[in-house]
């Protein structure tokens, strides 16, 4: 007779201990200091740039003989390049090279060496973070989604700048993303919930709203974690065309393993266990008859083989 009672006590209890574990994971989380903190002097400069005392970045990036590790693991080693304000540096390499290691220091996800990254020949540990991470949008290897429509997701990237018309910028990203093809089969077009309790996209239409997303930002700065390696050849130039039509004088670094990605950057580097092992344009790569080369040759079997 007193089993039920006991059974719900024990419900209770059970759910109890569950909300008290969670709620010390989210003090946990709350608690923690971030891994990567403004000096003093960049609070200062963070001030200021709230207030236009911080010149706007222009998009020059700059890696000065980098090297980098994950607790004492090496990752990169001696890697430099200069990138000019409106050019793409494009990184190809195996996997593990090092490709998303190297754009993930540019807004400090990590932070590299003093002294080895610069953006306006500024060293970016001086650059506040804030100031950095308004100039730069990311769209990652692993692209994550909201539950909540397309439309918002993709919203969610746009800065709410005064005189930026939210609807158009969500459209002409989705655009250029050529996210359009893909809604036209969605019940609702960009109104379209997805993740768990809406429609769950495939792994390409979450590259392309990743990549809709950075793009709606508008920044000086894009940065492209193989967010191509799902669509087709054809979509893939429209969509490459579509970012230098728009690119204007954005500054862009595009990891790929494609060679078709890549094949119109300003400057390839092909990374190997952290090291530049080629760097140059597509043509000069081409010319060098070296890894480049080669996967381009390989990669141009491969399709061929497809088309057969
Ligand atoms: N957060 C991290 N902590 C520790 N090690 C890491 C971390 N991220 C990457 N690594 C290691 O650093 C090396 C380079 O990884 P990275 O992700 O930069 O390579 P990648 O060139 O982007 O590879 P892929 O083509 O597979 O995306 C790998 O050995 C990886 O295991
Ligand atoms: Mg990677």
């Amino acid at each position: 007779m007193l089993s039920w009672p006991m059974i719900a006590f024990g419900f209770v209890t059970n759910l109890f201990q569950r909300g008290l574990a969670a709620w010390r994971r989210m003090l946990d989380v709350l608690d923690a200091a971030p891994a990567v903190l403004d000096s003093e002097r960049d609070a200062e400069a963070e001030f200021d740039a709230a207030t236009d005392g911080v010149a706007p970045i222009q998009g020059r990036l700059e890696f000065r003989n980098l090297s980098f590790a994950y607790n004492g693991h090496p990752v990169l080693d001696g890697v430099s390049a200069i990138v000019e304000p409106g050019q793409t540096l494009a990184l190809v390499g195996p996997t593990g090279s090092g490709k998303s290691t190297l754009i993930s220091l540019l807004p400090r996800l990590f932070d590299p060496p003093r002294g080895t990254v610069f953006i306006d020949n500024q060293d970016i540990l001086d650059l506040p973070i804030s100031t950095l991470r308004r100039a730069i949008a990311v769209a990652p290897q692993e692209p994550f989604l909201f539950s909540h429509t397309v439309a918002e997701n993709v919203l969610f990237g746009a800065d709410g700048a005064e005189g930026v018309d939210l609807v158009e910028t969500t459209e002409r990203a989705m655009a250029i993303a050529r996210l359009d093809k893909d809604l036209a089969d969605f019940p609702k077009g960009a109104d379209t919930r997805v993740g768990e309790r809406g429609v769950t996209l495939s792994g390409g239409q979450k590259q392309r709203t990743s990549l809709a997303r950075a793009l709606a930002a508008d920044p000086r700065i894009l940065l492209l974690d193989d967010v191509l390696s799902a669509v087709d050849a054809f979509t893939e130039d429209e969509i490459l065309r579509g970012l230098r039509d728009g690119a204007g004088d954005r500054t862009s670094v595009i990891v790929s393993h494609r060679v078709s990605t890549v094949r119109h950057a300003d400057l390839i580097l092909v990374l190997d266990a952290g090291r530049v092992v080629e760097r140059g344009t597509h043509a000069e790569l081409l010319a060098h008859d070296g890894l480049y080369a080669g996967l381009h040759r390989k990669q141009l079997l491969e399709q061929a083989l497809e088309g057969a």
